[in-house]
């Protein structure tokens, strides 16, 4: 399947866990996409291989927190590729930028404040620098990651359930603001992914306990994400927009 040929997609975060896996089967796809990430080497070496595979794929260091590093990478994007035809907003504080696992009241408020620079203002900083250039092309397609967490909640790491609920509001509110321009915008709120590196025994456990809320009772993994992403950049998601997709093997059914 090719439906993605032509198209240009940016994906932030997308040398992480669930980023790189649906970067490359959207550059199997067809498209060429663009690694923007926080980690440049790491962003450079997955660049490296998947055009090793013939595969098209750029990578460009961003932190999605600072408006002039995004509007940069967009920019460069623009310039060297021609176009931006999609966007998934999947960086974020979770696991290589790790975040702590406590109740609400033992959370920093330096990091409730770079949870949501990262996690909030960082999905707004990479629409604002897109929308116009899709604007132009009257066309394009933008995911932004949640978490089923922000539809179920969570006894721990309150800030990030929350920055990924206002994932879904602004979701919401962008699809209305640019829908008259042909620009849709939905979002996918996965389940517990075991999407770690190196998953020590305690993530595994984690990740192992989830699979027993589902109706599908297995662990989840980061190619489970890949298929609903790619949909959302393609053709077959044409008129849909303003949505949640939550993709979890049915444990948060809404
Ligand atoms: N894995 C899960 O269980 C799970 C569940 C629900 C939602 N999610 C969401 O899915 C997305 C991907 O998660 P993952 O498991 O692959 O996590 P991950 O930590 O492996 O990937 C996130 C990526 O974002 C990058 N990043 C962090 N801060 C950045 C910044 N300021 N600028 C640019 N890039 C930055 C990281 O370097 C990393 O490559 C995230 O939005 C996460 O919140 C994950």
């Amino acid at each position: 399947m090719k439906n993605l040929e032509g198209r240009v997609i940016i994906v932030t975060g997308g040398s992480g866990g669930i980023g790189i896996v649906a970067s490359e089967l959207m550059a199997e796809r067809g498209a060429h996409v663009v690694l923007a990430e926080l980690d440049g080497t790491r962003a450079e070496t997955e660049a490296d291989r998947l055009r090793s595979q013939g595969l098209d794929a750029t990578a460009i260091q961003t932190d999605v927190s600072d408006k002039g590093s995004v509007d940069f990478m967009v920019k460069e994007v623009s310039t060297q590729l021609g176009r931006v035809d999609g966007l998934v907003n999947n960086a974020a504080m979770f696991s290589r930028v790790p975040m702590s696992r406590v109740g609400s009241l033992e959370i920093s408020e330096s990091e409730w404040d770079k949870m949501m620079e990262i996690n909030v203002k960082g999905v707004w900083n990479v629409c604002s620098a897109v929308v116009p250039v899709m604007k132009t092309q009257k066309y394009g397609k933008i995911v932004n990651i949640s978490s089923g967490t922000a539809l179920k909640g969570s006894p721990s790491r309150i800030h990030y359930v929350t920055s990924k609920a206002a994932v879904i509001g602004y979701t919401k509110s962008l699809a209305m603001e640019v829908g008259e321009h042909n620009i849709y915008v939905n979002c996918v709120a996965p389940g517990s992914t075991l999407a770690e590196e190196n998953p020590t025994p305690e993530i595994i456990a984690v990740r192992e306990k989830a699979a027993s809320t589902r109706c599908i009772k297995r662990v989840q993994r980061p190619e489970d994400l890949a298929g609903p992403l790619a949909f959302f950049m393609g053709p077959d998601s044409d008129f849909i927009t303003g949505q949640t997709l939550v993709v979890d093997g049915g444990s948060c059914l809404h």
